[in-house]
C-alpha cells in the first residue's frame, strides 16, 4: 500500500513554485533519478527541471552505497545550474537537507534533524538522504525520503531506518510531499545567493550533530566534538589533535549514543 500514487498532474496542482518542478518528469519504475536528471541536463534543460519516480532498482547513496528505493518513498532528482564557486558546492547539500527536514515537518508532522551533512534523521533513524552529483556545467540534487515504506520493507533496509509511515502511523501524499520539497528546494537553494546566514543559521539549529561527540571516519578514524558549521558547510570538529575542518563528500561521521 503505498498511500497515494504519483503523477505529474496532482502535483502541479499543488505547485507553488516558479521554477522547480515546472518542467517534471513522473516515471514508474527507473534505474536511478539522478540518472534521468543527468540526461535531462546535458540535453539542456533548465535549472529546476525535476524527475520523480516510483521505484529505482539502481538507487545510489552517499559513497557509493547502494539506495533502496521500493515504491511508496520518494524519489526526487533536480537540475541545479549554480552561479556558486566550487569551494561552496558544499551548500547545496545543506540547502536541500533543510528544504526536506522543513517538507517533511509539514507533511508528516514530525521533527526531522539532519545529521551533517545529508542524512535525514527522524528519532535517531534514518529517513532520507541527499545525492548532491556535481559536473563542472550542473549539479544534480537527488533526495531520497522513506515515506510509505511499511515497517517489513524499512526490516529489510536495516535497524537503522525508519519511513513517515513507520513512525505516524499512517501513509502520506506523496504527491503533496512532492510539491512540498519542490518548493522548498526553490526557497532554500534562492538564499543561498540572497540570505545564505540566514539559511545556514536554520540548518544548524536542524543539526542533530552540534555540541555532540562524534566518530569520523573515511581517512584516519577520530573522535571528536562537532562544534560548529561554517559559512562553506564545513562542520568544524575538535578533536585531540586541535580542531578539524570536515567538507562534505569527504568523510563519514557517526553520532556517538
Ligand atoms: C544518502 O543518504 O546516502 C543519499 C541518498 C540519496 C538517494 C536519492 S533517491 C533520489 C536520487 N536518486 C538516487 O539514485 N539517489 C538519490
Amino acid at each position: 500500500m503505498v498511500g497515494s500514487v504519483l503523477s505529474a498532474e496532482s502535483i502541479s496542482v499543488s505547485l507553488r513554485t516558479e521554477q522547480f518542478g515546472r518542467v517534471l518528469h513522473v516515471y514508474g519504475t527507473v534505474s536511478s533519478t539522478n540518472d534521468l536528471a543527468k540526461q535531462l541536463a546535458d540535453a539542456g534543460a533548465a535549472e529546476g527541471a525535476a524527475v520523480i519516480a516510483e521505484e529505482q532498482i539502481a538507487g545510489r547513496g552517499r559513497a557509493g552505497r547502494v539506495w533502496i528505493s521500493p515504491p511508496g518513498g520518494l524519489w526526487l532528482s533536480t537540475v541545479l545550474r549554480p552561479a556558486l564557486t566550487v569551494d561552496e558546492w558544499p551548500l547545496l547539500s545543506i540547502a536541500l537537507a533543510l528544504a526536506a527536514s522543513i517538507s517533511i515537518e509539514t507533511v508528516a508532522g514530525l521533527q526531522a534533524g539532519v545529521k551533517w551533512p545529508n542524512d535525514l534523521m527522524v528519532r535517531n533513524r534514518k529517513v532520507g538522504g541527499i545525492l548532491v552529483e556535481a559536473t563542472p556545467a550542473y549539479a544534480i540534487g537527488g533526495i531520497g525520503i522513506n515515506a510509505n515504506l511499511t515497517d517489513s520493507r524499512i526490516r529489510e533496509i536495516g535497524e537503522s531506518a525508519t519511513s513517515l509511515q513507520a513512525e505516524i502511523g499512517n501513509t502520506v501524499d506523496l504527491n503533496r510531499l512532492a510539491a512540498t520539497l519542490l518548493a522548498g528546494i526553490e526557497e532554500q537553494y534562492r538564499r543561498l545567493g540572497s540570505d545564505r546566514n540566514a539559511m545556514l543559521s536554520e540548518f544548524r539549529e536542524r543539526s542533530m550533530v552540534l555540541g555532540r561527540r562524534i566518530r569520523i571516519s573515511g581517512g584516519a578514524v577520530s573522535d571528536g566534538v562537532a562544534e560548529g558549521i561554517d559559512e562553506s558547510g564545513a562542520l568544524i570538529v575538535r578533536t585531540e589533535a586541535g580542531l578539524q575542518v570536515l567538507r562534505v563528500g569527504e568523510v563519514s561521521i557517526r553520532v556517538a549514543d
